[in-house]
């Protein structure tokens, strides 16, 4: 069964032919980033503008790459939530569109959910239940996957996304857009011990940890943020040590890009790590797939090959950022279990399909 898989949630105008939820037929991927560069950012209407003017020649760049026909498709999948709900209704309209034209069935799928399926296409032995770190651009969490549709959230971030922390920290000192790439970059020749950022100090208040929850032991503590992160006090202390650097004269090599780049993301890793430790801890869960922007950092990857004992499967970089083929894996999932979605279903900015919460 040969899906086309459509995804325009954000910068990302991708499409891409995936056969039986496996084998990835074509996988293109057309980025807006020089246009928003300027602006530093995403702008939502730039962007939206944008995949109206491209998505046609997308699909057909992917139809073409697959050397296969608009009538060899089977079915359509497009990203229907989360994301940019402008950028999101134009890849949501020309999938039902072509789904009508075309008499095939059309599947709106979740974004955060088809990150956690990208790792499949490279790791055939993949079984749940796993744990997942979902990273990117807007969204942090930690989770535990007991199906590709069956997610319990564990943890997230109180305040900013770490895409975000890393993006806005190179905005404010002018190292380019998007901020992950660049610092990833820098960092590679820089000193990660030049400058002590803090690590968040979480409020425990109110949430009962897992182990009171089994009613194993605990004795009272209560720690809601065991598997939560933020990034607001990282992201501040890197923007202030930028002041100081303007205030006051730095001695010759002092105020190193490299330096800063290095020492913001390691404690931005080491964040995430934290968090991520916990839940593997106390869930007993040992693989960690890991999926969006930022799991493309490579010190995030080297830190967790570190640890022995643990698994950790990130897709290869082309699958880590936003792109269509995860969309048509994930939606062939959904067909084989003989589920559809009908052609009245619309976007939503919000994240929908997290089934459990635990609160
Ligand atoms: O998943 P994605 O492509 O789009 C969203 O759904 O947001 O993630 C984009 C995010 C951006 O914040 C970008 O700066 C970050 O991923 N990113 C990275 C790296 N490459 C991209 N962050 C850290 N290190 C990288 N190498
Ligand atoms: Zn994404």
């Amino acid at each position: 069964m040969k899906v086309l898989g459509i995804e325009t949630s954000c910068d990302e105008c991708a499409a891409a032919v995936v056969e039986d939820g496996r084998t990835i037929l074509s996988n293109v991927i057309a980025t807006q980033i020089p246009f928003h560069a300027a602006y530093n950012g995403v702008v939502p209407e730039i962007a939206s503008r944008m995949h109206t003017e491209w998505i046609d020649r997308v699909v057909q760049e992917a139809l073409d790459k697959a050397s296969l026909k608009a009538a060899d498709i089977d079915a359509v999948a497009a990203t229907a939530h989360p994301g940019l709900l402008g950028s999101l209704l134009v890849g949501v309209s020309f999938a039902k569109a072509f789904a009508w034209a075309r008499g095939i069935p059309f599947l709106a799928v979740d974004h955060m959910l088809a990150h956690l399926y990208a790792p499949r296409f490279v790791y055939a032995d993949l079984e749940y239940p796993f744990l997942g770190l979902l990273v990117s651009g807007g969204h942090t969490i930690i989770c535990r996957a007991d199906n590709f549709d069956d997610i319990t959230v564990l943890g997230t971030t109180i305040d900013d996304a770490v895409g975000e922390a890393f993006d806005k920290v190179s905005k404010h000192y002018g190292f380019g857009y998007p901020g992950g790439a660049v610092i990833d970059k820098l960092a590679k020749s820089g000193n990660m011990e030049a400058f002590h950022f803090p690590m968040p100090r979480l409020q425990h208040k109110g949430r009962l940890c897992k182990t009171e929850r089994n009613g194993k032991s605990g004795g009272g503590q209560k720690d809601e943020h065991r598997y939560d992160v933020s990034y607001s006090g990282l992201k501040t202390a890197a923007v202030n040590q930028l002041d100081l650097f303007r205030a006051a004269p730095q001695p010759e090599g002092g105020d190193k890009p490299e330096d800063i780049a290095a020492s913001f993301q390691k404690t931005a890793v080491e964040i995430l790590l934290r968090a991520l430790l916990n839940a593997v801890e106390d869930t007993g869960l040992a693989t960690i797939v890991a999926g969006g922007g930022v799991a493309a950092n490579s010190y995030l990857r080297e830190r967790l090959a570190q640890h022995r004992g643990i698994r950790c499967l990130f897709p290869p970089l082309d699958l880590c950022g936003d792109n269509g083929a995860m969309i048509a894996g994930l939606a062939y999932q959904y067909l084989a279990r003989g589920e559809t979605s009908p052609l009245t279903t619309t976007a939503s900015a919000r994240v929908k399909s997290f089934k459990r919460r635990l609160t």
